[in-house]
């Protein structure tokens, strides 16, 4: 029955505090590593949800053969944090995530030093039961959160096997007869084929008081957001739902291929204390955007928040020439400090970096949020297909874009006051009896 539950912890929860196996010191076991003991753990943790039969990595790694044949180059991806896909830097910002799959430098020591060590197999009877994983046919957040309560299909679209990007843009209508609040939302694309073809896809409600309402966006290798308690977006009676689906075809033509947006509501009638949105901060906008051939250009932008806020989520996105992000507070005593920095961005990994709920920024009314997203467009870019090329603002992944996607919670002054408050009590309390807990 627990491992039922692993996939999804795995997503979203902090993971190191799972799997006792994977916390060890690789300068104390040096070369006594063993695959079933030490690696094979932090594999279920950080790499299996992904390199699985049918699921989106190239290869599987799920046992010692598996893992073995790829050595070299897990060593090479995981020594460049290249692999998990996660591009926080990690010495700056805030560092608690709810969807964390990083690897921390023990486990990557750990990592390096059994590859170095020739990769000793050791004793199967020391591995943990295998992880029972979800087939990708259902949604992650069913075994926690019951079937959705609305599930909402794209119109069908044929994906041919070859050409370049697509987008497919079709708007369906939600069926609410009433005024609901979201707790949280799933993007499921059609299995099995859908997964290799399904890139990227935002989506917008289309309702009276929030015209353009970003409810989600989703791209390969996020999961879905769930909210905290008391947390929720609202879908209003009679909204529909507009889809901006970014296929990418693969080799394998898609036919009628309709990706389900699974949808879990409040009980009727309630109303979430924080009611929060996706804000959209675009930082390079058309008409502002322009890349020179072999430059490495930065823009920023910088945003009064009126109201105190919590930040919830984030999310940059840029293109192939896409570099680092980050956002700064400059708070109204002058203090300034770095919220989190995508130093490594990689555009095969739009991540969605949802804080964890003790450590989800809160700011006061008047601080200043500011943006820098900046460009690589140089042949030190591995990813850069032309540097000779100027780039200018477009849809086309050789084009580029630059924004930010916040998941913001607008607070009064009583609410952000008491949220603090319940914060700083939680901090006083770890810091002397450990036993106490808030309130
Ligand atoms: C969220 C999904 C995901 C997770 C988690 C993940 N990978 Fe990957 N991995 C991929 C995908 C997709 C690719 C191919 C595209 C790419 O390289 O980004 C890949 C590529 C790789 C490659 C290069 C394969 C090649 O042929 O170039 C290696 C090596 C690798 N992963 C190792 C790991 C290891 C080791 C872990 C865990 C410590 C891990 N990955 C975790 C999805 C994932």
């Amino acid at each position: 029955m627990m491992n039922r539950y692993m996939p999804l912890l795995a997503v979203w929860m902090i993971g190191a505090a799972l799997l006792p196996g994977s916390g060890l010191s690789a300068q104390e076991s040096g070369g006594d590593l063993t695959f079933h003991r030490d690696i094979l753990p932090i594999f279920q943790q950080n790499c299996q949800a992904c390199h699985q039969a049918g699921a989106i990595a190239p290869m599987e790694l799920m046992t010692y053969d598996q893992v073995r044949r790829y050595g070299r180059m897990i060593r090479n991806r995981v020594s460049e944090r290249l692999m998990p896909p996660w591009h926080l830097n990690p010495h700056l910002g805030v560092q608690d995530f709810k969807n964390d799959r990083s690897l921390t430098d023990q486990e990557i020591g750990a990592i390096l030093s059994w590859v170095d060590a020739g990769m000793p197999e050791g004793d199967p009877t020391d591995a943990p039961p295998p992880v029972d994983w979800p087939t990708g046919e259902d949604f992650q957040s069913t075994p926690m959160l019951g079937e959705p309560d609305l599930i909402i299909y794209t119109k069908p679209f044929d994906v041919p096997a070859e050409g370049n990007d697509l987008w497919w843009r079709p708007r369906v209508p939600t069926g609410l007869t009433q005024d609901r609040y979201v707790r949280a939302t799933e993007v499921l694309p059609s299995f099995p084929d859908g997964r290799g073809v399904t890139h990227h896809m935002l989506v917008t409600a289309v309702q009276e008081q929030s015209v353009g309402g970003l409810l989600t966006e989703w791209a390969l290798g996020k999961t879905g957001e769930i909210y905290q308690e008391g947390t929720g977006k609202l879908l209003e009676a009679g909204s529909e739902i507009q889809f901006e689906t970014h296929y990418y075809p693969n080799g394998t033509a898609v036919p009628q291929d309709r990706v389900a947006l699974g949808i879990w509501l409040y009980p009727e009638d309630y109303v979430p204390e924080f009611p929060t949105r996706l804000r959209f901060f675009n930082i390079a906008p058309e008409g502002v955007l322009a890349i020179e051939p072999n430059s490495k250009p930065i823009y920023q932008r910088q945003f009064v928040m009126q109201n105190p806020v919590r930040i919830q989520s984030f999310q940059a996105h840029f293109h192939l020439r896409g570099k680092g992000a980050s956002m700064e507070a400059i708070y109204p005593d002058g203090r300034t400090e770095v919220i989190s920095q995508i130093d490594d961005f990689q555009f095969n990994w739009h991540n969605n970096y949802i804080y964890a709920d003790h450590a989800a920024p809160l700011l006061p009314a008047g601080t200043v949020l500011k943006f820098s997203m900046w460009y690589d467009n140089t042949t030190d870019n591995p990813n850069n297909p032309h540097p000779g090329d100027f780039v200018t603002w477009g849809d086309r992944a050789a084009d580029e874009m630059g924004h930010f996607w916040i998941g913001v919670t607008d607070l009064n002054q009583e609410q952000y006051e008491r949220l603090l408050r319940e914060r700083e009590a939680v901090t006083d309390d770890a810091s002397g009896d450990p036993s106490a807990g808030p309130g």
